[in-house]
């Protein structure tokens, strides 16, 4: 398979340091490692995973990825190893880097990822921050491109908070020219930087919609998504959003007022009745756990990627 003509920006720490090239190309390897139909042999390629954030599924799919393509990989837990003392970034990175072929990093600021970058030597990999999720939003729209064939027509509406998931949806989706649509309670907006570098590189006019108002979100799309209303590091607020949020659930009434052949996603851990209730994510229109299956077959394409 030819690698796209531009080459990818060393790491991947936003959902734009992808090309529209480069997405397609992941997307497109992601199917044949699905599929069983690539093979690989990165026997001597670690990755190093550093998660100062709780995850399952991103730790599991990037461990099982990198056993696919046939390397290993380094779970660092931060509080039995000096990372939780307090070692400075600059310090971890260039160490880690001389042993890891690459990172893949959850933690909270945007810039301490950045600063990560900015000393490894080895490509670093954004596994969530507040701001961004890149390598959920890989498996979301190769779980729409699995259903729909393609994006052209696709309207994916994300009800919820204007967060890191939502971020990365919005820019992943404005480089593939995806219909996005985001409802949310006022003062929940997604993060302005991001809405402006999204209609920067969208060529669709008006790609981006953003209201209050999860009805008329809906009416006409063909994706519907959530995510938690409070994030890792928010469980402080969680009583407030709560309140805040009411109204937004994706249930089957809000599903009916979607497209006729409309899917439901989901990025997990959910608290199903608040975002989503059980019916709907156990429904027929439900692709939630292909979606969290993709998280692997994207991830080792990305990885393969990376050290190709
Ligand atoms: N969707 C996702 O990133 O899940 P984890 O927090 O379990 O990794
Ligand atoms: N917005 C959620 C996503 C979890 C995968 C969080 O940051 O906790």
């Amino acid at each position: 398979m030819l690698k796209p003509n531009k080459l990818i920006n060393k790491n991947f720490l936003s959902s734009l340091d992808m090309t529209y090239e480069e997405v397609n190309h992941i997307l497109e390897l992601a199917k044949n490692f699905k599929n069983k139909s690539l093979e690989t042999d990165f026997k001597d390629k670690v990755l190093g995973l550093i998660f100062d954030k709780s995850s399952t599924r991103t730790r599991v799919s990037f461990q099982v990825a990198m056993s696919r393509l046939g390397g290993t990989t380094i779970d660092l837990n931060p509080n039995t190893s000096q990372i939780g003392r307090g070692e400075p970034i600059k310090d971890t990175a260039r160490v880690l880097s001389r042993y890891c072929d690459v990172l893949a990093i959850r933690t909270f600021n945007q810039s301490e990822i950045e600063e990560y970058a900015k000393w490894s030597s080895k490509p670093v990999i954004n596994a969530l921050t507040d701001i961004e999720h890149p390598c959920q939003a890989l498996a979301d729209f190769m779980t729409i491109k699995e259903e729909f064939g393609d994006f052209e027509k696709v309207v994916l509406t994300f009800i919820g908070d204007g967060n890191n998931v939502a971020n990365s949806l919005i820019l992943c989706g404005a480089l593939l020219g995806v219909e996005v649509r985001i409802a949310c309670p006022r003062g929940y907006e997604p993060n302005p930087v991001v809405i402006d570098k999204a209609n920067s590189v969208s060529k669709k006019n008006n790609f981006l919609r953003i209201t209050n108002d999860p009805y008329s979100a809906v009416s006409g799309a063909n994706v519907l998504y959530t995510d938690v209303w409070s994030s890792m590091g928010e469980e402080n607020k969680m009583e407030d959003k709560d309140k805040d949020f009411k109204g937004f659930t994706i249930d089957s009434d809000l599903v009916e007022k979607a497209n006729k052949d409309a899917i439901v996603l989901h990025c997990l851990p959910a608290y199903r009745s608040k975002e989503i209730t059980d019916e709907v994510i156990d429904s027929k229109s439900s692709r939630i756990f292909d979606q969290a299956e993709n998280r692997l077959h994207a991830q080792q394409a990305l990885l393969f990627y990376l050290l190709s």
